[in-house]
């Protein structure tokens, strides 16, 4: 039986991956406006558009999700989310994301920076990406599970202050269980169709239902919607699929 939480606005629970050129997020921008409840920008955007693109975002009424995936030394990580927070158009931004490998003095200074801003935005902490596996956590000096890995960085960026991790779905159920119930978790690599063995990149993929029904709180869609011949269609088999979930 479905949950009754199952058709819950789903559409406000996926984050539309903009890796695209600013015309090319304009068109899916136009196109999928009243499905999408965030968007996510990233360098490949922001590199060719600057910050000219939250005033866009901004005017539109769109939510924004800046994945800069701040790693730095504090003060640069502060200054750098100081300019972000100033710009025109930053009232869009709904959250932000940090790695947690930054360490903890790179995250609470974040959290300090934010709360001290006219506007706030959520704060999130990348975990292990979710084209790592691992054996490739191994080649950087990582002897533990992905899911061991995942947790201990939830649990830090909850202690820091953080409002949720990015993690894949394989984990979201281990952080509900060591982390608060109001810390959120966002899910990348999501596809219709989740087999990891054709996704270039991506190693630890889900299908929307699949993430939803884990306890995932986001998910985070890119080239399934973008790489689309049509997005909207695309988006809205997401959703369709999304709102399949059982809780
Ligand atoms: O195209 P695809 O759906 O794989 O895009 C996923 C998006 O989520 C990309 O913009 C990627 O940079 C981002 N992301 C990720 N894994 C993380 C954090 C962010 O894939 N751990």
């Amino acid at each position: 039986m479905k949950s009754p939480r199952a058709g819950m606005d789903v559409k406000n629970k996926l984050v539309v991956a903009l890796d695209v050129t600013p015309a090319r997020a304009k068109e899916i921008v136009s196109r999928t406006r009243d499905l999408a409840g965030i968007y996510k920008v990233g360098p490949v955007l922001w590199l060719e558009w600057g910050s000219e693109c939250l005033k866009f975002f901004a005017g539109e009424g769109a939510r924004v999700m800046i994945d800069f995936k701040f790693h730095d030394i504090p003060n640069t990580v502060k200054a750098s989310l100081a300019a972000l927070l100033r710009a025109p158009g930053s009232e869009s931004i709904w959250g932000v994301t940090l790695h947690t490998l930054g360490g903890y003095a790179m995250l609470t200074t974040a959290v300090s920076e934010r709360d001290a801003a006219a506007h706030r935005p959520m704060l999130f902490g990348v975990t292990v990406l979710t084209s790592l596996r691992e054996k490739d956590l191994y080649r950087v000096g990582i002897n533990r599970t992905v899911e061991a890995e995942v947790k201990k960085l939830a649990v830090l960026a909850e202690d820091a202050g953080l409002d949720g991790v990015v993690c894949s779905g394989d984990e979201t159920a281990v952080i509900r269980k060591a982390c608060g119930r109001e810390f959120l978790t966002l899910v990348p690599g999501v596809r219709l169709d989740a087999n990891p063995k054709k996704d270039l990149d991506q190693k630890r993929v889900v299908t929307p239902a699949a993430a939803l029904a884990g306890g995932a709180d986001y998910l985070i869609v890119g080239r399934d919607i973008y790489e689309a011949e049509d997005p909207r269609e695309r988006l809205e088999a997401l959703l369709g699929a999304a709102a399949t979930a059982e809780r």
